[in-house]
């Protein structure tokens, strides 16, 4: 008798959460990324990437919201849940100028499906970010709370091409409006032909848990999430340049 329950109870445990399943890779906060467009512009040249960076974009833009663990990479590609641009067809327009695709190689929703796959899956499990079309909104919604451009040229940190921002600074800067402490991530590259290999402010990443408040972003992070040629890596200490951006 108590054999035949056990057999029930683990089929149980086997069958019920067979969809629950496949969103229950391990993960304990969230990584919100913007990245400064110009910088990601040089990244992509990098890759020979095509980069047009739309005339209404001034500011940094989204990245990402990335389940994350720990120290460690989050999960990535938790489900097969397509992406589906109907789904979030309302927010086109909002996309479009906070989380655009800058490089004019790829699909404008290229951004928006890799996003989706890679990371939207895995934040799944959670109700706030239970849909496709939840993923995206609570992203922007994020976007709004945590402007980094919004803090920083209140205090005249603009993007320069010939003044130099002391790391620090920034850090501190966005730690008194955060109440934590973010994560720069640097990208090393000449920014105009001819200079010496200066950083260039990448990303900013904010770590929040996944009732979305803000927590100081695990150390030792810094290079997760590029599997790319051009690699960024957190802006230890020194001068950071801020990129202008440049039209075509
Ligand atoms: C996730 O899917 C992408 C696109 O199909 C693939 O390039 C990548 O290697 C996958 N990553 C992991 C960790 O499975
Ligand atoms: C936008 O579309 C989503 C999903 O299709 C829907 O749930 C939401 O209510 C719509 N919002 C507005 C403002 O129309
Ligand atoms: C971020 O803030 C800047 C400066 O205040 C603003 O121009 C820009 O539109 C904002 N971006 C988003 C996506 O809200
Ligand atoms: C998700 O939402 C439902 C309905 O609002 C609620 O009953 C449930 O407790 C929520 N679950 C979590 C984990 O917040």
């Amino acid at each position: 008798m108590d054999g035949e329950m056990n057999v029930i109870f683990v089929t149980a445990i086997f069958l019920l959460p067979s969809t629950a399943g496949a969103f229950s890779a391990k993960w304990d906060h969230f990584t919100f990324t913007q990245e400064w467009p110009q910088t990601a512009c040089l990244m992509g040249k990098a890759e020979h990437k095509k980069c047009n960076i739309p005339n209404y974009i001034n500011s940094f833009i989204i990245h990402g919201l990335w389940p994350s663990s720990g120290k460690t990479e989050g999960p990535k590609n938790c489900s097969s849940v397509h992406f589906d641009m109907n789904k979030i067809k309302n927010l086109t327009n909002e996309l479009q100028h906070a989380w655009p695709n800058i490089y004019s190689n790829t699909r404008p929703d290229d951004f928006w499906k890799y996003e989706w796959k890679t990371h939207g899956t895995c934040a799944l499990s959670l109700n706030t970010t239970g849909t496709e079309y939840l993923f995206f909104r609570k992203t922007l919604d994020l976007m709004k709370i945590y402007n980094a451009s919004m803090f920083l040229s209140k205090v005249n940190i603009i993007p320069s091409d010939t003044t130099q921002y002391v790391t620090k600074t920034i850090e501190s800067v966005l730690q008194n409006k955060l109440g934590v402490m973010p994560t720069l991530q640097c990208y090393r590259s000449e920014f105009q032909s001819g200079k010496r290999q200066t950083n260039l402010l990448a990303e900013i990443r904010i770590c929040m848990t996944k009732q979305f408040k803000l927590i100081k972003c695990p150390d030792g992070d810094s290079t997760l999430y590029w599997n790319r040629l051009s690699q960024t890596q957190r802006c230890y200490g020194g001068k950071i340049y801020i990129p202008e951006i440049k039209r075509k």
